[in-house]
């Protein structure tokens, strides 16, 4: 993956051009989203087209309407879409299985490594909250602890390698590492952090939740141990939908987390087989991902989603910035294509709870789905495009939300003068 950018946050302030569907029609339209809301947040959970959700409901009706025969030969297809979405994020298809999400895929990881007594996790501090929980679980099962690596915001990728391989110490057993973080829209080094780590003999689980569609070839030059990716990201797969990449010879003790009939299989291939289970959104994905390379081509897509990110990220800066005449452009060290982050102003979600809250405010009294994230005790609007947001998607949002969300910090700190 050669596409990170370390320079300072983007000034470009061109609106590229909106996609549009081959009949003229706006991407968007291709989508179920609801007309009634701003949709600014598909780095969190996604958004499925319509073509997929179709075809995911006509597998369900497959599947309602002979139950005995759709579970006697889904394996087999699901070994098909293994290999289709294992070459989607460039894996090989020996190496990658199909489970639900990037949570799951982490927990494989923790429920199957042999760890002995007293081993040590390294994590660092802008670990995915549910991942870092899951690895903290593990090592207290083995009375090991799990050490925080300290990588300040604006690292460069040097000195995120640098904190993290710190960190570790001669119990360190595994490193557990984003890949794109997800509280601070950043690149994590993980190719050098997984050669440092293999030279020092310690496991890395890298956590690339977000990364699957929004480079081409993600997995290029890392040799990590373990690494998973969301396709119901930015993929815009049925959600439900994860590959869990394993490289070292430590994939033959990877066990899904169902015991199943395929358990005397090797891996991935036990992967295929998870009891009665609904994997009617393995199965559609393949639709979602051809329905993006046919109408624009992933490349086009990451295109604009890129420039979007980078009108999206100065016009909400700068509206901010004449509001409280401060800066709230953010460098994060190393920037991603379609997620950025935007510096709220003093007093607006300085902790996880707060940002959490400040997300079901905004949504609940504007219909404005968006992310709002916190690091180190600052506030941020996290922003996220995808082929069908548009321009004016991230004007509405200046206009209609950061003279608000301006009014609700000053409100905060009047009512907590010392912070
Ligand atoms: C970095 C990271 N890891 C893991 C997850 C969890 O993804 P899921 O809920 O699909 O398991 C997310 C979700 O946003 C994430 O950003």
């Amino acid at each position: 993956m050669t596409s990170t950018n370390t320079s300072a946050p983007a000034t470009r302030a061109v609106s590229p051009r909106a996609l549009t569907l081959p009949d003229g029609m706006p991407a968007a339209a291709a989508w179920t989203l609801s007309p009634h809301a701003l949709h600014i947040n598909h780095g969190s959970f996604g958004a499925v087209p319509r073509v997929a959700q179709e075809h995911q409901n006509a597998l369900r009706a497959e599947m309602d309407a002979d139950p005995v025969a759709w579970f006697s030969f889904l394996p087999e297809r699901i070994g098909v879409v293994r290999r289709e979405l294992a070459a989607f994020v460039g894996a090989s298809p020996e190496r990658s299985a199909i489970v639900p999400n990037a949570s799951a895929g982490a927990s494989v990881v923790y429920s199957s490594l042999p760890m002995s007594q007293g081993a040590e996790i390294v994590v660092t501090d802008h670990g995915y909250g549910a991942v870092t929980m899951g690895a903290e679980r593990m090592a207290r099962r083995r009375g090991g602890r799990v050490r925080t690596a300290h990588v300040p915001l604006g690292a460069t990728p040097q000195q995120a390698h640098d904190a993290v391989m710190d960190a570790c110490t001669d119990k360190t057993r595994l490193i557990v590492i984003d890949h794109i973080t997800s509280a601070t829209a950043r690149f994590m080094p993980v190719a050098a952090i997984s050669a440092s780590a293999r030279e020092r003999g310690i496991v890395t689980l890298v956590d690339g939740a977000h990364v699957p569609g929004l480079y081409a070839d993600p997995l290029d030059g890392i040799d990590c141990d373990f690494w998973v990716g969301n396709l119901h990201k930015f993929a815009c797969a049925p959600r439900g939908t994860a590959v869990l990449v394993a490289n070292s010879g430590l994939r033959d003790e990877l066990y899904p987390l169902i015991d199943s009939w395929g358990s005397p299989l090797a891996f991935p291939e036990r992967f295929d087989t998870q009891g009665t289970l609904d994997l009617t959104s393995y199965l559609a994905t393949p639709t979602a991902t051809g329905f993006i390379a046919d109408t624009w081509g992933w490349g086009g897509a990451r295109d604009y989603m890129g420039a979007l990110a980078d009108y999206a990220e100065n016009i909400v800066a700068t509206a901010f910035s004449e509001q409280t005449g401060q800066d709230h452009r953010v460098d994060v060290g190393a920037s991603t294509n379609a997620l950025r982050l935007v510096r709220l102003p003093d007093g607006l979600a300085r902790t996880h709870p707060e940002a959490d809250a400040l997300r079901n405010r905004v949504v609940s009294e504007f219909n404005v789905e968006a992310a709002f994230t916190s690091f180190g005790g600052v506030g941020y609007f996290r922003l996220s495009t995808h082929v069908y947001n548009t321009a004016a998607d991230f004007e509405e949002f200046v206009e209609r939300m950061v003279p608000t969300l301006c009014d609700w910090a000053r409100d905060a700190v009047r009512s907590a003068p010392d912070l």
